[in-house]
């Protein structure tokens, strides 16, 4: 049976997740399926004066993707500093409970056809003593979307975390190449065709660099990248 729950990883962080995650979401919304999204941990999120939280992926995902459940619950865990959220737990002496988040996530996803859940930035973030980030993927029974780059380098980052998920019996379901980095090398042509030769995930997105600002922000467009771009046909299997 197809996967409805996605996680989405990176080879690491600001590699795009967050944009993936909308794209994602925008790509099933166009073929009438709703979909919901959750950031279970986010770090580096500031307090404001008045008390209230400055959400970053969760605030972006809630506003772009008009959804409707509230932050707390998009993110139940946040953290002010800029760290792992192990480490930033451990700072600011908040235990981060995986309890509290899978009952989160399970109210979402009775909400929802589909359910996005991002890490916080690669697989082996420390999450709490003893759990890395992509643990949750495993909780929650997600395929996991691998967000990669486009430039050198990309092969060997993406076959290392295809090889981690497969012998830790993480269901990955795909890659989605993602040139965030603006990356213009001579590898970005052929680097696609060569990583098909060394694994058999399939490769489910490939996202170029998007050169206007303000092209991230026109929904319209987005729409229209979210299709282009994203093998939705693929993802629903
Ligand atoms: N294809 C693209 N073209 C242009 N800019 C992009 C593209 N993808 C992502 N970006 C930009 O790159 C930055 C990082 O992207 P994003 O926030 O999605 O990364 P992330 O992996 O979710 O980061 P984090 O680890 O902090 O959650 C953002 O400013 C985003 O707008
Ligand atoms: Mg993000």
């Amino acid at each position: 049976m197809p996967n409805k729950i996605f996680f989405i990883t990176g080879i690491d962080t600001n590699i795009g997740k967050t944009f993936v995650s909308l794209l994602l979401m925008l790509a099933f919304k166009q073929k009438g399926l709703n979909a919901g999204y959750m950031k279970p941990v986010e770090t580096g999120v500031k307090i404001n004066k008045d008390g209230s939280k400055n959400y970053l992926d969760g605030r972006y995902l809630k506003e772009e993707g008009k959804l409707t459940t509230n932050l707390e619950i998009i993110t139940p865990y946040t953290f002010e500093s800029p760290l792992s959220p192990y480490a930033a737990s451990k700072f600011e002496d908040k235990t981060i409970c995986i309890k509290e988040i899978l009952f989160k996530f399970y109210e979402l996803n009775r909400m929802y056809d589909y359910m996005i859940v991002e890490g916080a930035g690669g697989m082996l973030v420390p999450l709490k003593k003893n759990h890395f980030v992509i643990d949750i993927a495993r909780y929650i029974d997600a395929g996991v979307i691998l967000v990669t780059k486009a430039g050198l380098g990309m092969i060997n980052h993406t076959l290392l975390n295809i090889e981690y998920a497969k012998s830790h019996e993480i269901k990955i379901s795909g890659i989605i190449i993602n040139n965030a980095l603006n990356e213009n090398d001579e590898s970005v042509l052929s680097n696609k065709k060569t990583l098909l030769e060394y694994t058999d995930v399939p490769i489910l997105g490939d996202i170029p660099y998007i050169q206007n600002r303000n092209d991230l922000k026109d929904e319209n467009l987005l729409k229209k990248f979210a299709l282009k771009y994203i093998d939705i046909g693929n993802i629903l299997g």
